[in-house]
C-alpha cells in the first residue's frame, strides 16, 4: 500500500490589512478587547476583484512549484471553503480549469473551518488505496463577504486567504499517518451562515434580517472548541501509535489564541510547540491550517522527519486531527514550471468555450 506525502505547499494572502483601529471605526470595539479575547491584530481582506478561485489558483500553483510536479500530472483536486464562489460549479473545478489541470477530477467538500483537515485526510485515503496518485487539496476563502460589518461578535474574527497541499504516492514510509474526523450536527445553529441556499433561498426578507451573514454563539463555539482539540489529537495521536512526547509541531485552526492555549494545557504541552498566526490573519477558515504550516515551514519550525499534528474545528459542529511525518517534496532531476501552464490552461478554457459555442449554433432544435 503506497503512502501518501506531503509533498508540496502554498499560500495566497490578499494584501490589504485590516487592523483592529480600522474595524473599531466601523463598530464600537477596540483593539485592546479585541486583542485581549482573541489575539488577532490584523486580517487580510480580497480586494473586490479577488475570489476564491483567484486566490486558490495561487495557492495551488505554488505549492506545484514546491512538489516540482506539473499540474497536468494531478489526478484529483479537492477543494474546502466557508465561503465558495458559488453554492455550485465547484471552486474545485474553476481551480482545475485555470490551472491546466487537465486530468484531474475535481470536487468541493464542505464542513467549515474543518475542512482542510477532512480534505486532506480523504486525499490520503485515495492515494492510500492506490486510485491516484498525485492530489492537490486547496482551502480558500474570501469570507469576508459574509460577514456583518456591523456586528462586533463576529466581525472582529475571520480573514481571507488560502492555502494549498499537494499530496503524492510514495512507497518510502512516512506522511499522513493517522486522522480522525468527527461531527456533532446537534450544534448546527452554532455556527451557522443561513440564507442563500435551499433552507431560506434569498429574499428581500432574507437580506433584511442579515440571513446571508455569519451567526454565531461565541461562547458555545468557544467551549465546544476548546473541549475538541485537545480530544481529536490525542485520538489522532494514538491511532498513529504516537504520544504527545513524540510531538514536534502541532499546527492547529488559527480562531482564537485563548482556545489554543486552553488546548495546550490540556495535552500539558508547551505553548512553542504550537504554530501561531491567528495575530497577522485573524480565522481564515479552511486557509487557517496550510498559511500556518507554510509560515511555519519558512520559519524553519517544521523540518524533515518530524511529527507534526493538523487539528482543526468549526461549524456543523465537526472537527478533526491528522498525524504527518513530514518528509518534503520527492528528489527528482526533472525541472518543471507549473506557472508556465496557466498560460496555455487559459487557451485550452477559451477554446473549450468557443466550440461549445459554435456546438450549440449548429446543433439540431430538436436534439
Ligand atoms: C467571540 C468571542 C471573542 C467573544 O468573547 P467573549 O469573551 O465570549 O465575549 P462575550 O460574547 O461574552 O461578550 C462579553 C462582552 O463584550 C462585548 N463584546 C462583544 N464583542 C465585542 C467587541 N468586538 N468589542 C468590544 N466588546 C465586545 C459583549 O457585548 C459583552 O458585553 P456585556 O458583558 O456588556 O454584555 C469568543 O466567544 C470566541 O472567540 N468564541 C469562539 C469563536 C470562534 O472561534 N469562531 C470560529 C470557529 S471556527
Amino acid at each position: 500500500m503506497p503512502y501518501a506525502h506531503i509533498t508540496g505547499w502554498g499560500i495566497s494572502v490578499p494584501e490589504p490589512v485590516l487592523t483592529n483601529d480600522d474595524i473599531a471605526k466601523m463598530v464600537d470595539t477596540n483593539d485592546e478587547w479585541i486583542r485581549e479575547r482573541t489575539g488577532i491584530r490584523e486580517r487580510h481582506i480580497a480586494r473586490e476583484d479577488q475570489f476564491p478561485s483567484t486566490l486558490g489558483v495561487e495557492a495551488c500553483i505554488k505549492a506545484l512549484q514546491v512538489a516540482n510536479l506539473a499540474p497536468t500530472e494531478i489526478d484529483l483536486i479537492i477543494c474546502t471553503s466557508s465561503s465558495p464562489e458559488y453554492i455550485w460549479p465547484a471552486t474545485a473545478s474553476l481551480i482545475q480549469d485555470q490551472i491546466g489541470a487537465t486530468k484531474a477530477g475535481a470536487f468541493d467538500i464542505q464542513a467549515a473551518c474543518t475542512g482542510f483537515i477532512f480534505a486532506t485526510n480523504m486525499a490520503a485515503q485515495a492515494i492510500r488505496s492506490g486510485s491516484i496518485k498525485n492530489a492537490l487539496v486547496v482551502g480558500t476563502e474570501t469570507l469576508s463577504r459574509f460577514v456583518n460589518w456591523k456586528d462586533r461578535g463576529t466581525c472582529i474574527l475571520f480573514g481571507d486567504g488560502a492555502g494549498a497541499f499537494v499530496l503524492q504516492a510514495s512507497d518510502k514510509p512516512g506522511g499522513i499517518l493517522s486522522a480522525v474526523m468527527h461531527s456533532d450536527g446537534s450544534g448546527a445553529d452554532s455556527l451557522i451562515l443561513p440564507a442563500g441556499a435551499a433552507r431560506y433561498p434569498a429574499t428581500e426578507a432574507t437580506v433584511h434580517e442579515g440571513k446571508h451573514f455569519v451567526q454565531m454563539d461565541g461562547k458555545a463555539v468557544f467551549r465546544f472548541a476548546t473541549r475538541v482539540m485537545g480530544q481529536a489529537t490525542r485520538e489522532a495521536l494514538e491511532l498513529a501509535g504516537l504520544s504527545t512526547a513524540d510531538v514536534d509541531r502541532i499546527i492547529p485552526h488559527q480562531a482564537n489564541f485563548r482556545i489554543i492555549e486552553t488546548a495546550a494545557k490540556y495535552l500539558k504541552m508547551p505553548m512553542d510547540k504550537f504554530v501561531v498566526n491567528v495575530d497577522r490573519y485573524g480565522n481564515t477558515s479552511t486557509a487557517s491550517i496550510p498559511i500556518a504550516t507554510v509560515e511555519a515551514l519558512q520559519k524553519g519550525l517544521v523540518k524533515n522527519g518530524d511529527k507534526v499534528v493538523l487539528v482543526g474545528f468549526g461549524a456543523g459542529l465537526s472537527w478533526g486531527a491528522l498525524v504527518a511525518e513530514w518528509t518534503g517534496p520527492i528528489p527528482s532531476k526533472k525541472h518543471v514550471y507549473p506557472e508556465q501552464y496557466r498560460l496555455f490552461a487559459r487557451l485550452r478554457s477559451f477554446i473549450r468555450r468557443a466550440l461549445r459555442y459554435i456546438e450549440g449554433l449548429f446543433s439540431r432544435r430538436e436534439l
